[in-house]
Order: structure tokens, then C-alpha cells, then sequence
């Protein structure tokens, strides 16, 4: 049995991956610690709340004195470590919270695996650090550049993606250091249920329900690499059973989209959707998708600063080393993200008009 701590489990990725290692290993424990900052939504671990072995601690991960007890407490045996702040567009507006989370954060957490696993008496057998991080650490690449790979250097460009480059070399130093046990995988776009919609996918979902207009950054010609959100979480697992101590694994699902292509693709899939279902247009009237014309909401917009033109992953080494798939193609991904936004109106709409942190709110009434 593992005892996990899941940092950020509250937010889009960290959710999707404890529902699914619930569902997989149901006689682990789940201990999931997230600020609740705007991205974190108690909401998404709705589908855990009443699982035998969960338990959820708003806190913050620089909380140093906080980290060292819930690991005593716990007897914490592995650390998944997603909380981080995660959107390009914050981070080129405020880069402070990124360097402080990302970077002072993982600090943080690495002090306490130190003191907990290496420098303890009573540590567990086999500790694992787990490390979430991003090819954006990776740079840009051109048209016809090869994907990158784990030994592509690094060349970090917004704010956001520099954070996540100095954590990823913070993880490395303590395990080169002192022997701390980790792993990091660096992964393409995620998408999928539960999405804030900031990200590129599901905003386009909402704003065509609420006839909203889709803001293209630039020509639209920027490519991401697109993987469903579960197969990111079956990546991580497979690096937590199987990944070798001291490694970094890429993740990603070989699915480059120019951002424009996915506008129109989003675009034809929810007209699609109200032609098969009249009820649609009863709930949402003013949506252009009623009349086949979700892409006369497409809106070009001033471009991103310092815009990385093209990601792509080569993710050979986790699937020769690991027999690492992923299960979701990107028509049947895309396809269930879409039908997860339309059966899931309330969620959307409680992030929408910000009801959705009631519960945060509360708490410092
Ligand atoms: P997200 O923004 O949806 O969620 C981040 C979560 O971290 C939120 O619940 C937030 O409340 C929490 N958090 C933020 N600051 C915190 C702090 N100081 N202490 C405790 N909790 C804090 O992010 P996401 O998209 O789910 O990304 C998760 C991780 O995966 C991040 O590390 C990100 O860099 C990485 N990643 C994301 C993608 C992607 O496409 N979204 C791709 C590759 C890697
Ligand atoms: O590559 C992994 C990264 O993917 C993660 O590390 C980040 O946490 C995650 O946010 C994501 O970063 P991106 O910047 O690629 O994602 P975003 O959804 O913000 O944008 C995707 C592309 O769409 C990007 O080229 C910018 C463009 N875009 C985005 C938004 C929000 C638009 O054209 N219009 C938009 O309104």
C-alpha cells in the first residue's frame, strides 16, 4: 500500500490523476494538499470525497512546518507533486506567484522529502519524489525540427516556463546531491474534463455555449502536441511502478495541432452536437453552434509576447522502457471533452461566476 501525498490534486490535472489512481489502486492513501488558489476548485475532487483512505488539507506548499507534519502524520511513501501556477498568459502578466510556487515551492517540498526519507529513522522503504513538469522547459522549435527529447537542452522562455526549468533543475540537484529518489516527466498539452477554462480548449468550448468570441493569438499557426488528460495520469503511474530512480521520461500522445486547426475542429464538433440534440438549443439559446456557425465567433487577437512557435514530444524512451500508450486518440479525447463540458454545465458555470471558491471564501469569513 502506498500512503501518496498529491500536491495541486485540486487542480485540473492533479484531479484527474487522483480519481484515477483511486479507481486503480483503491487500497492506497490519498492525501491531496492544494491553496486553492483561483485554479484549484474543491469541486474536482468531488468524485473522491467519500473514498476510503482520501484526505484533502487546504495548505500551501511553502509551508515548510506544514509539509514536515503531514508527512510525519501520513508516513508519506511517495510524492506526486503537481501544484504549481500553470498559464503562460499569468506569468508574462505577474511573474512573482510563479517563481514563488514553482520554484520556492518545490524547494520547499524537496527539504521536507530530504528530512523525511534520507535524514529519519523510521523512513520508508522505497520513497519516491515524482516531479510533474512541462515541455515548454524545452523552448521552441522550428517547422521541421525533431520533437524534443530528454536530452534536449533546456531554453525556458516565458516566466512561467523558466519557473518550471528551475524546478525541474532543483529536483535533479537533490537527487545528484543527497540521494533523494526521483523522477520527473516532462509532458505536452494536456485536455479533458475539468479543464479551467483559461486554457485554449476549454475556453473555446465555453465561449461557443455562451456565444462568446474565440480569441486567436497571432496567425493561428502556433502548433501544441495534444494529450488526453487520463493518459497523462497512466504515464505518471507507469514512472511511479516502473521508472527508473534518477530518470526524466517525456509524455505525450505524437498529436501536433496548429491552434488554429483545433479552433475549427471545436468549432464543427459542437455544431455537430446541436444538429444531434434539439435540447441544446433550448440551453443554450444564444450560442452560434445553433445555427452551424460556431466559427463566426473566430476572433484573431494580438499575439502572446515571446509566443513559442511549435512544441512537439518524442516519447520513445517511456514507451520502449515502460510499454507506455496512450489509450485516447485525439477524435475520441477531444470528443469526450467536449460531451464532459456539455453533461457538466454547473461546474462551468459555478467557475464562470466564481462561485466555485464559496467554499475558500467561507473558511476566512
Ligand atoms: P492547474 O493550474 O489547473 O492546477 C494547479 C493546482 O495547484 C491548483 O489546484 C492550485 O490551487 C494549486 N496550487 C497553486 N499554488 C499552490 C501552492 N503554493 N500550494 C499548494 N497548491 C497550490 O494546473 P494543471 O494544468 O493541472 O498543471 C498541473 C501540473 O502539471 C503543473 O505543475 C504544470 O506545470 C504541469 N503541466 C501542465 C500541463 C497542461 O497542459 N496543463 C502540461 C504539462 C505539465
Ligand atoms: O505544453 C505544456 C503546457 O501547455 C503546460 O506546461 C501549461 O501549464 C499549459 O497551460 C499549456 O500551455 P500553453 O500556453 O500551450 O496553453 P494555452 O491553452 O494557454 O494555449 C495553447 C495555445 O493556444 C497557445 O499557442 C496559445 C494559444 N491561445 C491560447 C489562449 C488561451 C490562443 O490562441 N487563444 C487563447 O485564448
Amino acid at each position: 500500500m502506498r500512503k501518496l501525498l498529491v500536491t495541486g490534486g485540486a487542480g485540473f490535472i492533479g484531479a484527474n490523476f487522483v480519481h484515477y489512481w483511486a479507481r486503480h489502486h483503491p487500497a492506497d492513501r490519498l492525501l491531496v494538499l492544494d491553496a486553492l488558489t483561483y485554479a484549484g476548485n474543491p469541486a474536482n475532487l468531488d468524485p473522491v470525497k467519500d473514498h476510503a483512505g482520501f484526505r484533502f488539507v487546504h495548505g500551501d506548499i511553502r509551508d515548510g512546518a506544514l509539509v514536515d507534519r503531514l508527512m510525519r502524520e501520513e508516513a508519506i511513501d511517495t510524492i506526486v507533486h503537481f501544484a504549481a501556477e500553470s498559464h503562460v498568459d499569468r506569468s508574462i502578466l505577474g511573474p512573482d506567484a510563479f517563481i514563488e510556487t514553482n520554484v520556492i515551492g518545490t524547494h520547499t517540498l524537496l527539504k521536507a522529502a530530504r528530512k523525511a526519507w534520507l535524514d529519519s529513522d523510521d523512513a520508508p522503504a522505497s520513497p519516491r519524489f515524482h516531479h510533474v513538469s512541462t515541455d515548454e522547459v524545452y523552448g521552441s522549435l522550428g517547422p521541421t525540427d525533431p520533437a524534443f527529447t530528454e536530452t534536449t537542452p533546456y531554453a525556458p522562455n516565458s516566466p512561467y516556463s523558466a519557473s518550471k526549468a528551475a524546478s525541474d533543475h532543483l529536483v535533479r540537484a537533490y537527487h545528484h546531491t543527497y540521494g533523494l529518489p526521483v523522477t520527473t516527466s516532462n509532458c505536452s498539452n494536456n485536455y479533458g474534463p475539468y479543464h479551467f477554462p483559461e486554457k485554449l480548449i476549454p475556453l473555446l468550448i465555453v465561449n461557443i455555449l455562451e456565444g462568446k468570441p474565440l480569441p486567436v493569438y497571432g496567425d493561428g499557426m502556433n502548433i501544441r502536441d495534444w494529450l488526453y488528460v487520463e493518459d497523462h495520469a497512466r504515464g505518471i503511474e507507469l514512472v511511479l511502478n516502473q521508472g527508473r530512480v534518477g530518470e526524466v521520461y517525456n509524455i505525450g500522445g505524437n498529436n501536433e495541432w496548429a491552434n488554429i486547426d483545433i479552433v475549427k475542429l471545436v468549432c464543427q464538433l459542437l455544431d455537430e452536437a446541436f444538429a444531434h440534440d434539439p435540447s441544446l438549443h433550448q440551453r443554450f439559446p444564444r450560442s452560434p453552434a445553433a445555427q452551424n456557425q460556431a466559427a463566426s465567433l473566430i476572433t484573431y487577437v494580438k499575439d502572446r509576447p515571446g509566443h513559442d512557435r511549435r512544441y512537439a514530444i518524442d516519447a520513445h524512451k517511456i514507451m520502449s522502457e515502460l510499454g507506455y500508450a496512450p489509450q485516447e486518440s485525439f477524435e475520441t479525447g477531444i470528443r469526450k471533452t467536449i460531451d464532459w463540458f456539455l453533461a457538466n454545465e454547473p461546474w462551468w458555470r459555478a467557475v464562470m461566476d466564481g462561485s466555485y471558491q464559496d467554499w475558500v471564501k467561507q473558511q476566512y469569513a
